[in-house]
């Protein structure tokens, strides 16, 4: 549980609603939340539907785990309670982007089920569409594409996720992906389809 400090605060409505902004981008925010392994993908599903749907004329952005780890989370590590802080900081930035009309989508390994379920309430049923990276450990083993799991067998790394740290696959994702199957271009196809049917893309 988050530890509540901030007292004597005052919500402020502005002029502006989300419907307004969502009328002048002709589009509706929606969080696209990918979650899988390190090496399952989830960057380049994330970046290929970014590109696609500025491509159609919608406004898009990326929030990608080891660029937020950068900045904004450097302060986190990779124990459970850092990873639920880690989760629970860009469900609140997420609901954010979807209240601009934005469709936002975030990057994350998001191990635990728990914190996803928080991120889900936290953002809004009918603005979240988890899409789980259901690639076979093997392959993201076997991809390594930033050595990482190399380092993990070699016990250089503690608590790596898959390894050596529990990942609680999704019950119910909106959609399911396996990077070793679709490329990223079809991955994009059926999310912006996922999108269009939920009509986050026309207004
Ligand atoms: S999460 O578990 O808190 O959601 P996040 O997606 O932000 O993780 O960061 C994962 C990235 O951090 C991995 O892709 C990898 O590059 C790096 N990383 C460093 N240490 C670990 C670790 N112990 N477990 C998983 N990823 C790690």
């Amino acid at each position: 549980m988050t530890e509540i400090k901030a007292t004597n605060i005052t919500w402020h409505e502005g002029h502006v609603s989300r419907e307004d902004r969502e009328k002048m981008l002709k589009q509706r925010g929606a969080l696209i939340w990918f979650t899988g392994l390190s090496g399952s993908g989830k960057s380049t599903f994330a970046y290929t539907l970014e590109h696609a749907v500025m491509g159609r004329g919608h406004l898009a952005y990326v929030l990608d785990g080891d660029n937020i780890r950068h900045g904004l989370n450097k302060n986190l590590g990779f124990s459970a309670e850092d990873r639920q802080e880690n989760i629970r900081r860009i469900s609140e930035v997420g609901k954010l982007y979807v209240d601009t009309g934005i469709i936002t989508s975030t990057a994350f390994i998001s191990p635990y089920r728990a914190d996803r379920d928080a991120a889900r309430e936290i953002v809004g049923e009918g603005n979240f569409f988890e899409v789980f990276c259901d690639t076979p450990l093997e392959v993201c083993e076997q991809r390594d594409p930033k050595g990482l799991y190399k380092k993990a067998r070699a016990g250089e790394i503690k608590g790596f996720t898959g390894i050596d740290d529990p990942y609680e696959a999704p019950e119910k994702p909106e959609l399911v992906l396996d990077a070793s199957k679709v490329t990223p271009q079809e991955g994009a196809v059926q999310i912006i389809e996922m999108l269009e049917e939920a009509g986050k893309l026309s207004l």
